[in-house]
Formats: structure tokens, C-alpha cells, sequence
């Protein structure tokens, strides 16, 4: 049996040229315009499954975009791994802060990335990462090593709440029934500690609109007579936390279970230097709740951010304009035991108790989901555990991230498993930003991890 590293050094020209290829498509789940091109997404992915050694691919069709399916089986009494990931993208813009264009991969080299990194929307979240598993399974079926059972459920739609998989999911328990799910679409500490995600919040997405009068209006001769919407909005805003930097919706942190000062003082020990965090996004200072490190703010505790906020004349020059309407998106990331649902329901009535009588306010739900964490003593974990020690010579630090996939939680009650998130990219790769990027080394690494996990993961199991 020819071992993994000699593969990837023989192929990992190949491994680096398909995966661009793979980037060229602009699958923009966000946006229909690129329609098409998320469905040439799922047509590829569909062939490089084949390509790998998958027995049977399908692409299943859903009320959205398709989920490409594909399996081999080698033993009933063999456990089974699922490994998920998505082919859509987050849109690229702004487009003119990209130093090369988004859909047209280059290689470059950064101070973290000395080796080169691909940049390209999609690279890391979640192309590139999801790849990786696409050529470790080849590269184990080449090499007559798959120790075990493999499906890949592959989605196009998870940058936009996974509603049509929820679906696919209930419907489709038994043909996705698995002993562990294994999905690499989070981040690492750093190339030199690897890290295992344990944790991941819920989300609640909603938009909101707050109406004055019926017309723009000239702000001279209305100006101070009528609430003016976007006044409103940015004092009911501004009211959502108090001076601590707590969120004051009554009831929000009911849920909130405090985690224990032992876990804290754990979780402290991650390696982690506020300069290099400020310096690193050009910050004088951080911010947040009061009480809490920067770790544990974006990761163990709940939160509200504006994402986007928008009303009245914001063209080239001034123009004196009373708007009738103003318009914010909001999220709120959960952290577990906090219903998304409720949250939401919370919010609204909240924010429409809140709002003055000169406006009315409506609030209307996008997506959401729950949060996720998972214990460090399944055999799951142990068996990503020992990839990571063999591949980078030291353990994996376990992790709770600040990010959502909000159908991980899903999973666990439809399918009753585990996942495990052994995420390969980096804090600094810019997912969601201008000049996203993969690394080359997180991508060969992950192509060498993975397989690992396979052989620890059944030996374990027996
Ligand atoms: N891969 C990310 C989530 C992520 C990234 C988790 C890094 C942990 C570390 C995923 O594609 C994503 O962007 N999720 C969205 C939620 C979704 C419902 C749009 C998010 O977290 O904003
Ligand atoms: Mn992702
Ligand atoms: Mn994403």
C-alpha cells in the first residue's frame, strides 16, 4: 500500500489544479443570477465522486438546489462515516476589494501562507475543505485501504439556512443512517496547533422595517413634527444592549447556561495574543460583554449584531429627505439551550413593544438554527484526536467556535450521531470576505488527516 504522503506529493499538482477548477464556478447560493451555476457545481461535484470511487452518486432533487449523494459500501457489519459539506458560496462583493477576481483562483503567498494559498471565493468555506475529503476517499479506495463504509452528502444551499436539506433529511433517515458525521467546514488554531471544534451557535436571522409616513417628505417642512424612521431605528437599535454590553431582551438569556469556571479556565489555555488579535484587524481596543474574554465572548456567549442597515438618500451629494421607511438585518448568534425559535419570537415581540407610536414596526424571520456542542470523550473525537497527533506531532485543542452550521444540530436528532468538525482552515483565511483563501498546506494536511481519522475511527469502533 502506497502511503499518504507519498500520494499527495505525487499528486498534489493535480489535487491543487482540480480543486481551482472547482472555484471557477461562481455557485452563489445568495443570488439568483447565479442559478445555473450552482447547478453546474453539484454536476461537478456529481463527477469527481465518481471519479474517487463512489459505487453509486445521485443528485437529489430538492424544492432548491440539488444535494449530490454518493456512497460506497464495502460491509453492512463495517461502521458507515458521512461525511457532509456544501458547494455554495457566500457572494463575492464587494468585489473591487479583491486583489485578484473571485472566480479566477491564483495561488499567492501571505506571511501566515509562505507556501501560497489559493485565493478564491469559496476556498475555504467550504470548497477547498470539502475537496480534501473528495481526495482522501480516493486516494484510500486507490490504495485499497477505505476501512469502512463512506456516504457524502454534499449541499447547495447551506450558505442560506439549508432549508430544503432539513427536508431531505426527516425524509431520508435510513438512507443516511451513519456511525459519525464527518465534516471539515470550521477553522484550526493556527498551522502549528491543530484544533477539534466542539461547539458551534445557533443563529436567528431577521429583517426589519419601521414605517413613518406614507411619502419622503421634506425634511424642513416635517423635520421634528414626525418621527423620522431612521432616527427610530437606530435609538431601538442602540437600545438592544445596555451599557455593559449585555442584550436587554427580556427573557434572552433565560436559556443561557453559565459554563463552569473550571471549562473557562480550560478554554483560557488556548493559545491566544490579543495584540496579535487587535493588530491583526487594525484595532486600538476590543469591545463586547462585559465579563468575558475575547474567546469566550465570540464563542460561549450570545450575541446581536446589524448586519445591514439601510433607508433614505445615500446617493452623491445631500439631499434634505424625511424617509418613510428605514430597514435593518439582524442576527443574533445562540449558544446551546437557546431555542432559535423562541429567540425570534422574543425578539419580535421586543422590538415591536419598544418601537414609538408615530411608526410601526414588523419584523420578519430569514433563517436560523440551533447550536451544537459535543463531548470530547466519543470515539468520534479520539479518533480525530489521534489523526491530528500522527500529522502535526502535537494534540488537538478542543475549541467552541462562534460560527453556525446550523444543521449540525439537525443531524444529531434525525440521525441520532456524532459529528465531529475537524476544521483545517485559519481565523486569517477571510471566509465571508474579500480575498478569501485556502491554504496549500491546510489542504494537503487535510487530505493527509482525513484518512487517519477513517483508520482510528474503526479501529476504536471494533
Ligand atoms: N463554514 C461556515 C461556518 C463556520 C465557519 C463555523 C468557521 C465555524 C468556523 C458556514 O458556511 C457559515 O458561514 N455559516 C453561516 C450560517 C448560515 C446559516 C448562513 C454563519 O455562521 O454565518
Ligand atoms: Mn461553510
Ligand atoms: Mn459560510
Amino acid at each position: 500500500m502506497e502511503n499518504i504522503k507519498t500520494y499527495i506529493l505525487q499528486n498534489k499538482e493535480r489535487f491543487i489544479a482540480e480543486l481551482i477548477e472547482l472555484l471557477k464556478i461562481p455557485s452563489v447560493s445568495a443570488d439568483p443570477a447565479f442559478n445555473q451555476d450552482v447547478i453546474d457545481a453539484a454536476e461537478a461535484i456529481k463527477i469527481s465522486l465518481e471519479k474517487a470511487g463512489c459505487d453509486s452518486v445521485e443528485i437529489c432533487e430538492t424544492d432548491g438546489y440539488p444535494i449530490v449523494y454518493g456512497e460506497k459500501m464495502i460491509d453492512p457489519k463495517l461502521p458507515t462515516v458521512l461525511v457532509y459539506g456544501h458547494y455554495d458560496v457566500q457572494p463575492a462583493d464587494p468585489i473591487e476589494l479583491w486583489t485578484s477576481p473571485p472566480f479566477e483562483p491564483e495561488i499567492k503567498t501571505t506571511e501566515i501562507h509562505p507556501e501560497g494559498a489559493i485565493f478564491a471565493r469559496g476556498a475555504c468555506d467550504d470548497k477547498g475543505q470539502m475537496y480534501m475529503h473528495v481526495k482522501a476517499f480516493e486516494y484510500m479506495v486507490q490504495n485499497d485501504c477505505l476501512p469502512c463504509n463512506v456516504k457524502f452528502m454534499i449541499e447547495g444551499e447551506e450558505e442560506v439556512g439549508s432549508v430544503n436539506l432539513k427536508t431531505f433529511v426527516e425524509n431520508n433517515t435510513k438512507k443516511l443512517q451513519n456511525d459519525v458525521i464527518l465534516i471539515s467546514d470550521t477553522g484550526m488554531i493556527s498551522n502549528q496547533q491543530p484544533s477539534i471544534t466542539t461547539g458551534l451557535r445557533g443563529l436567528s436571522y431577521v429583517e426589519v422595517a419601521v414605517t413613518g409616513p406614507n411619502r419622503d417628505l421634506h425634511s424642513g417642512l416635517y423635520g421634528g413634527a414626525v418621527a423620522n424612521p431612521i432616527n427610530i431605528l437606530s435609538k431601538m437599535i442602540a437600545s438592544l444592549h445596555d451599557e455593559n454590553n449585555h442584550i436587554t431582551i427580556p427573557g434572552f438569556y433565560d436559556k443561557v447556561e453559565d459554563l463552569p469556571i473550571d471549562e473557562r479556565i480550560e478554554m483560557a489555555k488556548a493559545p491566544f495574543d490579543i495584540e496579535d488579535y487587535k493588530k491583526a484587524l487594525n484595532l486600538k481596543a476590543v469591545y463586547g460583554e462585559e465579563g468575558y474574554t475575547t474567546n469566550e465572548r465570540n464563542s460561549i456567549r450570545p450575541t446581536l449584531d446589524v448586519n445591514g442597515i439601510w433607508g433614505g438618500y445615500t446617493g452623491q451629494g445631500a439631499k434634505t429627505v424625511i424617509p418613510s421607511q428605514a430597514f435593518a438585518k439582524i442576527s443574533m448568534r445562540l449558544v446551546p439551550n437557546q431555542d432559535w425559535e423562541e429567540i425570534t419570537a422574543l425578539f419580535a415581540k421586543h422590538f415591536k413593544n419598544i418601537a414609538p407610536e408615530g411608526v410601526t414596526v414588523t419584523v420578519t424571520p430569514h433563517h436560523g438554527g440551533q447550536g451544537y456542542v459535543t463531548p470530547i470523550n466519543s470515539i468520534g473525537y479520539q479518533a480525530a484526536n489521534k489523526a491530528y497527533t500522527e500529522t502535526f506531532g502535537i494534540p488537538a485543542i478542543p475549541v467552541r467556535s462562534g460560527g453556525s452550521i446550523p444543521i449540525v444540530a439537525l443531524f444529531e436528532k434525525e440521525l441520532k450521531s456524532k459529528t465531529i468538525l475537524m476544521g483545517f482552515g485559519l481565523d486569517s483565511d477571510a471566509i465571508h470576505s474579500p480575498n478569501e483563501h485556502f491554504g496549500i498546506f491546510n489542504y494537503l494536511k487535510g487530505i493527509e488527516t482525513i484518512p487517519l481519522f477513517y483508520k482510528y475511527f474503526v479501529e476504536l469502533s471494533k
